[in-house]
């Protein structure tokens, strides 16, 4: 019945996209695809497998995949192009490559190491830690929207007028998270905006914007507040479209219908964000070619009357549906089962989560990372299993929440999910990293 109503909801958005011309960097062709097939001007489709052809241009080469086609009777493919070293991490199929070798995403989230003033050297530190823990990718905050400028901010508003900082406490201070990153071999996962109040996020664009109750919602409905955002994106995204230090870039951190306050126009569904998504991650492409994009979100299903809240699709988010999306080119899922009622069955319930996830991953032929995840009680037996299906069931990659650090000036924030370098579950990571990197 569920599966049913969603592969009508597939047909629909498929059909109508027949005859369309695709973005640049979007999906033009392979088995199952029923999209447009033609690419923008300046733009070739060109097959990447028999699952997946892309527009790209000409000169610029994609990396052929190397990646086992098991479950396939069709003949590889025979390669067209030279993979060129230009540093960015791509897409292929379910997996990642760079400069035509197997990336495996695995590391850590560190949200906080561009927004707590921190030194150079402590910015080092911490990525020194996850680095040696065998970590290759972090995530982290791009933004922090403010009304009254203190400390590291990324934009500041005045009534209506936004103003990005790119001085030494704005972008220039990303500037060094990013070297920091570069000088321990890490790449970041930058979120463009917080579905929550944490450091201003959407709900200071509708505050300003449309006013002091509107409802969280118009985010990604009200056509100024649209504006607003890519004229952030056209600045930060821009800044760094040529920097090999970003793996890729994510719209927001957990968008869903609701924000931290309780308000919203009571129109918000799975298809309200499905669309701005697609908006918005066009629009990232036309600034920015290079790099990855994702949407950020929990990895929630929309299959109203499924056993468990994560799976039915009350707060806004329609995985299977937006990793169709053409211009996003990995799924990201989140995992806190004791947040998500489902308490005393953390393991089992994870376990289950993390192997749905992987399917959808084969089913739509995009890499999909774990890139949230946590418990606050008993993390060395629950991460055990969970880290042993991420293993087993081919999922992508994963980011854990999260690493911490003892840094000369203190220990970094622990929010409970906190694990230090010298605490048990801390090698349970290490011991996962080597697993990830030598799986096919
Ligand atoms: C929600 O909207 C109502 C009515 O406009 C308003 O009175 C209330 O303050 C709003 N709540 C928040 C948290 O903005
Ligand atoms: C990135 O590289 C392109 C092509 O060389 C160039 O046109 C563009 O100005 C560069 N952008 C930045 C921000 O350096």
């Amino acid at each position: 019945m569920k599966l049913a109503a969603s592969l009508v909801t597939l047909a629909v958005l498929a059909t109508s996209t027949v005859g369309q011309t695709v973005p640049p960097f979007g999906q033009c062709g392979g088995v199952g695809y029923t999209g447009g097939t033609s690419c923008q001007t300046g733009y070739i489709c060109q097959k990447l497998n028999d699952w997946y052809s892309q527009c790209v241009t000409p000169a610029t080469p994609i990396p052929i995949p190397t990646l086992p086609t098991a479950t396939s009777t069709v003949s590889p493919v025979t390669p067209t192009t030279v993979p060129v070293a230009n540093g960015f991490v791509k897409a292929s199929g379910t997996r990642f490559v760079l400069d035509g070798q197997k990336y495996t995403v695995v590391g850590s989230n560190s949200y906080w190491v561009g927004l707590s003033g921190h030194s150079r050297d402590n910015m080092n530190r911490a990525f020194a830690d996850i680095a040696a823990a065998g970590g290759t990718t972090v995530r982290t905050w791009g933004f922090n929207e403010v009304t009254s400028a203190s400390g590291i901010y990324y934009q500041s508003w005045n009534g209506k007028t936004p103003t990005v900082n790119t001085g030494a406490t704005g972008l220039q201070n990303f500037d060094q998270v990013i070297a920091a990153a570069k000088a321990n071999n890490i790449k970041l996962i930058v979120a463009l905006t917080n579905n929550w109040a944490d450091y201003g996020g959407m709900d200071v664009y509708v505050r300003q914007i449309v006013g002091a109750n509107a409802p969280h919602d118009g985010f990604y409905t009200d056509e100024s507040v649209k504006t607003a955002f890519k004229n952030y994106i056209r600045t930060f995204v821009g800044r760094y479209a040529n920097e090999t230090g970003i793996f890729g870039w994510e719209l927001a951190n957990e968008p869903r219908c609701r924000g931290s306050t309780a308000n919203t126009s009571g129109r918000c569904t799975p298809a309200t964000i499905t669309a701005w998504a697609k908006e918005i991650s066009a629009f990232i492409k036309s600034i920015d070619p290079n790099h990855l994009v994702a949407l950020g979100d929990e990895g929630f299903y929309n299959q109203p009357g499924a056993p468990t809240y994560p799976y039915q699709g009350g707060e806004g988010i329609d995985f299977d549906v937006n990793l169709e999306i053409s211009t996003l080119d990995f799924g990201t899922v989140h995992m806190y089962p004791e947040h998500w009622g489902q308490t005393g069955s953390e393991i089992n319930w994870g376990n289950q989560w993390i192997r749905d996830h992987a399917k959808s991953q084969d089913r739509v032929r995009k890499p999909v990372i774990l890139e949230e995840y946590g418990v606050t009680t008993n993390k060395p037996a629950v991460y055990t299993q969970w880290l042993k299906t991420i293993e087993e069931s081919g999922l992508a990659g994963d980011l854990y929440w999260q690493a911490g650090s003892r840094l000369p000036t203190g220990n970094t924030h622990d929010d409970g999910y906190t694990v230090y370098p010298d605490q048990p579950a801390y090698s349970l990571l290490r011991t996962h990293a080597s697993a990830l990197k030598s799986r096919a």
